[in-house]
Protein backbone atom coordinates (compact mmCIF):
# COMPACT_ATOMS: atom_id res chain seq x y z
CA UNK A 1 0.00 0.00 0.00
CA UNK A 2 1.17 3.36 -0.38
CA UNK A 3 2.62 5.46 1.88
CA UNK A 4 -0.61 8.05 1.74
CA UNK A 5 -2.61 4.74 2.25
CA UNK A 6 -0.25 3.25 5.52
CA UNK A 7 -0.79 7.41 6.96
CA UNK A 8 -4.62 6.86 6.89
CA UNK A 9 -4.76 3.74 7.93
CA UNK A 10 -2.93 4.20 10.93
CA UNK A 11 -4.34 7.41 11.62
CA UNK A 12 -8.14 5.59 11.34
CA UNK A 13 -6.71 2.39 13.24
CA UNK A 14 -6.18 5.36 16.29
CA UNK A 15 -9.55 7.14 16.50
CA UNK A 16 -11.24 3.77 15.39
CA UNK A 17 -9.82 2.49 18.55
CA UNK A 18 -11.03 5.60 20.29
CA UNK A 19 -14.47 4.80 19.38
CA UNK A 20 -14.89 1.45 20.63
CA UNK A 21 -12.84 2.25 23.10
CA UNK A 22 -15.88 4.16 24.97
CA UNK A 23 -18.44 1.65 23.67
CA UNK A 24 -16.14 -1.20 25.87
CA UNK A 25 -16.31 1.77 28.65
CA UNK A 26 -20.37 2.08 28.61
CA UNK A 27 -20.80 -1.65 28.61
CA UNK A 28 -20.22 -1.42 32.44
CA UNK A 29 -22.36 0.83 33.11
CA UNK A 30 -25.67 0.89 31.19
CA UNK A 31 -28.14 -0.75 33.17
CA UNK A 32 -31.79 -0.29 34.66
CA UNK A 33 -31.79 3.27 35.87
CA UNK A 34 -29.21 4.87 33.40
CA UNK A 35 -30.48 8.10 31.50
CA UNK A 36 -29.34 8.29 27.73
CA UNK A 37 -27.19 11.72 28.76
CA UNK A 38 -25.29 10.16 31.40
CA UNK A 39 -24.28 7.44 28.47
CA UNK A 40 -23.57 10.64 26.80
CA UNK A 41 -21.45 12.36 29.27
CA UNK A 42 -19.63 9.10 30.02
CA UNK A 43 -18.65 9.24 26.03
CA UNK A 44 -18.03 12.80 26.19
CA UNK A 45 -15.11 11.94 28.91
CA UNK A 46 -14.04 8.96 27.43
CA UNK A 47 -13.15 11.11 24.41
CA UNK A 48 -11.69 14.06 25.52
CA UNK A 49 -9.71 11.54 27.64
CA UNK A 50 -8.39 9.84 24.97
CA UNK A 51 -6.81 13.33 23.18
CA UNK A 52 -9.95 12.97 20.98
CA UNK A 53 -13.26 15.11 20.21
CA UNK A 54 -16.82 13.56 19.19
CA UNK A 55 -17.65 14.28 16.13
CA UNK A 56 -21.07 14.26 16.20
CA UNK A 57 -21.02 17.13 18.76
CA UNK A 58 -22.31 20.30 16.88
CA UNK A 59 -22.45 18.66 13.51
CA UNK A 60 -25.00 20.24 11.33
CA UNK A 61 -26.76 21.22 15.13
CA UNK A 62 -26.56 18.17 16.82
CA UNK A 63 -26.48 18.87 20.02
CA UNK A 64 -24.90 15.41 21.37
CA UNK A 65 -21.48 13.41 21.85
CA UNK A 66 -23.27 10.70 20.59
CA UNK A 67 -26.62 8.91 19.03
CA UNK A 68 -28.73 7.01 21.74
CA UNK A 69 -31.27 5.26 19.74
CA UNK A 70 -33.69 3.04 21.61
CA UNK A 71 -36.10 0.34 20.84
CA UNK A 72 -38.14 1.70 17.98
CA UNK A 73 -35.91 4.51 17.55
CA UNK A 74 -33.71 3.73 14.27
CA UNK A 75 -31.02 6.31 14.47
CA UNK A 76 -29.80 9.66 15.40
CA UNK A 77 -31.47 9.49 19.02
CA UNK A 78 -30.44 12.52 20.68
CA UNK A 79 -29.21 11.97 24.60
CA UNK A 80 -31.72 13.21 27.21
CA UNK A 81 -32.86 12.72 30.44
CA UNK A 82 -34.85 9.52 29.50
CA UNK A 83 -34.45 6.70 32.12
CA UNK A 84 -33.52 3.49 30.70
CA UNK A 85 -35.67 0.32 31.71
CA UNK A 86 -35.39 -2.81 32.25
CA UNK A 87 -36.19 -4.67 28.61
CA UNK A 88 -35.07 -2.25 27.08
CA UNK A 89 -32.64 -2.33 23.52
CA UNK A 90 -30.05 0.67 22.77
CA UNK A 91 -27.54 1.70 20.39
CA UNK A 92 -25.36 3.70 21.07
CA UNK A 93 -23.24 5.31 18.10
CA UNK A 94 -19.94 7.08 18.56
CA UNK A 95 -17.46 8.66 16.19
CA UNK A 96 -13.93 10.01 17.37
CA UNK A 97 -12.06 12.51 15.96
CA UNK A 98 -8.32 12.52 16.64
CA UNK A 99 -5.56 13.72 14.65
CA UNK A 100 -7.74 14.88 11.56
CA UNK A 101 -9.18 11.56 10.76
CA UNK A 102 -12.35 9.68 11.98
CA UNK A 103 -13.47 5.91 13.72
CA UNK A 104 -17.11 5.69 13.48
CA UNK A 105 -18.48 2.52 15.40
CA UNK A 106 -21.87 1.34 17.19
CA UNK A 107 -23.30 -1.08 18.94
CA UNK A 108 -26.59 -2.42 20.70
CA UNK A 109 -26.47 -3.15 24.68
CA UNK A 110 -29.39 -4.89 26.25
CA UNK A 111 -31.09 -2.81 29.44
CA UNK A 112 -31.31 -5.94 32.30
CA UNK A 113 -32.66 -8.96 30.42
CA UNK A 114 -34.76 -8.15 27.63
CA UNK A 115 -37.13 -10.37 25.31
CA UNK A 116 -36.09 -13.25 23.13
CA UNK A 117 -37.85 -11.37 19.83
CA UNK A 118 -35.42 -8.14 21.04
CA UNK A 119 -32.19 -10.79 21.38
CA UNK A 120 -33.08 -12.25 17.96
CA UNK A 121 -33.21 -9.43 16.10
CA UNK A 122 -29.79 -8.02 17.93
CA UNK A 123 -27.60 -11.24 17.38
CA UNK A 124 -29.31 -11.34 13.20
CA UNK A 125 -28.51 -7.26 13.22
CA UNK A 126 -24.77 -8.33 14.34
CA UNK A 127 -24.56 -11.54 11.91
CA UNK A 128 -25.97 -8.83 9.23
CA UNK A 129 -23.10 -6.06 9.18
CA UNK A 130 -20.33 -9.14 9.61
CA UNK A 131 -21.66 -10.88 6.42
CA UNK A 132 -21.58 -7.62 5.09
CA UNK A 133 -18.00 -6.86 6.14
CA UNK A 134 -17.00 -11.01 5.36
CA UNK A 135 -17.66 -10.55 1.50
CA UNK A 136 -15.01 -7.59 1.26
CA UNK A 137 -12.67 -8.18 -1.00
CA UNK A 138 -10.55 -6.21 -3.60
CA UNK A 139 -12.51 -5.65 -6.80
CA UNK A 140 -15.56 -7.15 -5.82
CA UNK A 141 -18.61 -4.39 -5.65
CA UNK A 142 -20.07 -2.21 -3.47
CA UNK A 143 -23.93 -3.79 -4.34
CA UNK A 144 -21.90 -7.17 -2.77
CA UNK A 145 -22.29 -5.60 0.58
CA UNK A 146 -25.99 -5.04 0.43
CA UNK A 147 -26.73 -8.61 -1.82
CA UNK A 148 -25.17 -10.25 1.74
CA UNK A 149 -26.79 -8.24 4.63
CA UNK A 150 -30.53 -8.24 3.08
CA UNK A 151 -30.17 -11.73 2.06
CA UNK A 152 -29.77 -13.24 5.70
CA UNK A 153 -31.76 -10.09 7.37
CA UNK A 154 -34.97 -11.55 4.79
CA UNK A 155 -34.59 -15.10 5.77
CA UNK A 156 -34.64 -14.19 9.70
CA UNK A 157 -37.85 -12.17 8.53
CA UNK A 158 -36.73 -9.02 9.50
CA UNK A 159 -36.40 -6.16 7.38
CA UNK A 160 -33.35 -3.72 5.93
CA UNK A 161 -33.85 -0.05 6.10
CA UNK A 162 -33.21 2.15 3.34
CA UNK A 163 -33.33 5.36 4.31
CA UNK A 164 -29.86 5.57 5.80
CA UNK A 165 -26.92 4.22 4.71
CA UNK A 166 -22.84 3.56 5.30
CA UNK A 167 -20.15 6.21 3.60
CA UNK A 168 -17.19 6.87 3.08
CA UNK A 169 -15.19 8.36 5.89
CA UNK A 170 -11.61 9.87 6.96
CA UNK A 171 -10.54 13.39 7.12
CA UNK A 172 -14.44 13.73 6.47
CA UNK A 173 -17.31 12.40 8.33
CA UNK A 174 -19.59 11.61 5.56
CA UNK A 175 -18.77 11.25 2.05
CA UNK A 176 -18.84 8.85 -0.74
CA UNK A 177 -19.46 6.60 -1.66
CA UNK A 178 -22.74 5.48 -0.08
CA UNK A 179 -22.85 2.29 1.08
CA UNK A 180 -26.33 0.80 0.65
CA UNK A 181 -27.28 -2.41 2.67
CA UNK A 182 -29.77 -3.59 0.47
CA UNK A 183 -28.67 -4.47 -2.93
CA UNK A 184 -27.85 -6.85 -5.71
CA UNK A 185 -23.80 -8.95 -6.25
CA UNK A 186 -21.36 -7.49 -8.72
CA UNK A 187 -23.60 -3.93 -9.24
CA UNK A 188 -22.06 -0.82 -7.92
CA UNK A 189 -18.43 0.94 -7.37
CA UNK A 190 -15.84 -1.48 -7.34
CA UNK A 191 -13.67 -2.19 -3.97
CA UNK A 192 -10.45 -0.44 -4.32
CA UNK A 193 -7.14 -0.85 -1.88
CA UNK A 194 -6.85 2.16 0.38
CA UNK A 195 -11.15 2.29 0.24
CA UNK A 196 -12.20 3.40 3.83
CA UNK A 197 -15.98 3.01 4.79
CA UNK A 198 -18.63 2.40 7.41
CA UNK A 199 -21.19 -0.81 7.03
CA UNK A 200 -23.92 0.21 9.61
CA UNK A 201 -27.14 -1.64 8.69
CA UNK A 202 -30.31 -1.02 10.21
CA UNK A 203 -32.45 -3.88 10.55
CA UNK A 204 -36.11 -3.75 11.65
CA UNK A 205 -38.39 -5.94 13.46
CA UNK A 206 -41.45 -5.10 11.23
CA UNK A 207 -41.58 -2.65 8.16
CA UNK A 208 -38.19 -1.20 6.65
CA UNK A 209 -39.99 2.54 6.57
CA UNK A 210 -39.27 5.32 8.97
CA UNK A 211 -39.77 8.89 10.03
CA UNK A 212 -38.10 11.74 11.52
CA UNK A 213 -39.70 13.23 14.45
CA UNK A 214 -40.16 16.83 15.04
CA UNK A 215 -36.50 17.10 16.55
CA UNK A 216 -35.26 17.14 12.76
CA UNK A 217 -32.84 14.29 14.26
CA UNK A 218 -34.58 10.94 15.67
CA UNK A 219 -35.21 8.30 13.24
CA UNK A 220 -38.31 5.65 14.30
CA UNK A 221 -39.70 2.62 12.42
CA UNK A 222 -42.83 4.11 10.99
CA UNK A 223 -45.02 1.12 12.43
CA UNK A 224 -43.45 1.64 15.98
CA UNK A 225 -41.42 -2.05 15.93
CA UNK A 226 -38.16 -2.59 16.96
CA UNK A 227 -35.10 -1.62 15.52
CA UNK A 228 -31.55 -2.19 15.82
CA UNK A 229 -28.16 -0.95 14.30
CA UNK A 230 -23.94 -2.31 14.57
CA UNK A 231 -21.48 -0.46 12.71
CA UNK A 232 -17.75 -0.58 11.84
CA UNK A 233 -15.31 1.59 10.22
CA UNK A 234 -13.14 -0.97 7.67
CA UNK A 235 -10.48 -0.42 5.30
CA UNK A 236 -10.04 -2.29 1.94
CA UNK A 237 -6.65 -3.90 1.95
CA UNK A 238 -4.37 -5.61 -0.78
CA UNK A 239 -5.79 -9.08 0.44
CA UNK A 240 -9.20 -8.32 2.14
CA UNK A 241 -10.01 -6.05 5.07
CA UNK A 242 -9.32 -4.32 8.31
CA UNK A 243 -11.65 -3.37 11.02
CA UNK A 244 -10.44 -0.36 12.54
CA UNK A 245 -13.36 -0.49 15.33
CA UNK A 246 -13.04 -3.54 16.58
CA UNK A 247 -13.46 -4.42 20.20
CA UNK A 248 -9.85 -4.84 22.12
CA UNK A 249 -12.15 -6.32 24.86
CA UNK A 250 -13.98 -8.78 22.55
CA UNK A 251 -17.52 -6.87 23.41
CA UNK A 252 -18.95 -7.72 20.00
CA UNK A 253 -22.40 -8.05 20.80
CA UNK A 254 -24.78 -8.14 23.91
CA UNK A 255 -24.78 -9.37 26.70
CA UNK A 256 -21.55 -8.27 27.67
CA UNK A 257 -21.58 -8.86 31.36
N1 LIG B 1 -22.46 8.30 13.60
C1 LIG B 1 -23.56 8.43 12.68
C2 LIG B 1 -23.18 7.63 11.48
O1 LIG B 1 -22.98 6.47 11.63
C3 LIG B 1 -23.83 9.84 12.31
C4 LIG B 1 -24.27 10.65 13.43
S1 LIG B 1 -24.41 12.25 12.89
C5 LIG B 1 -25.27 12.97 14.10
O2 LIG B 1 -22.96 8.08 10.39
F1 LIG B 1 -25.19 14.21 13.87
F2 LIG B 1 -26.45 12.48 14.10
F3 LIG B 1 -24.72 12.66 15.27
CO1 LIG C 1 -21.51 6.08 10.21
CO1 LIG D 1 -22.00 6.09 13.45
Amino acid sequence: MSDKFQEAFAKTRIAGSVASGALDELSKFIEPGISTNKIDNLCYEFINDNGAFSAPLFYRGFPKTCCTSANHIVCHGIPSDKILREGDIINVDVTAFKDGWHGDTSRMFYVGEVSVRAKKLVETTYEAMMKGIEVLTLNSHLGNIGEAIQNYVEKKGFSVVRDFCGHGIGEVFHKEPNVLHYGIKDVGKKLEVGMIFTIEPMINEGVYETKVLNDGWTAVTKDKKLSAQFEHTIGITNDGYEIFTASKKGLNFPPYK
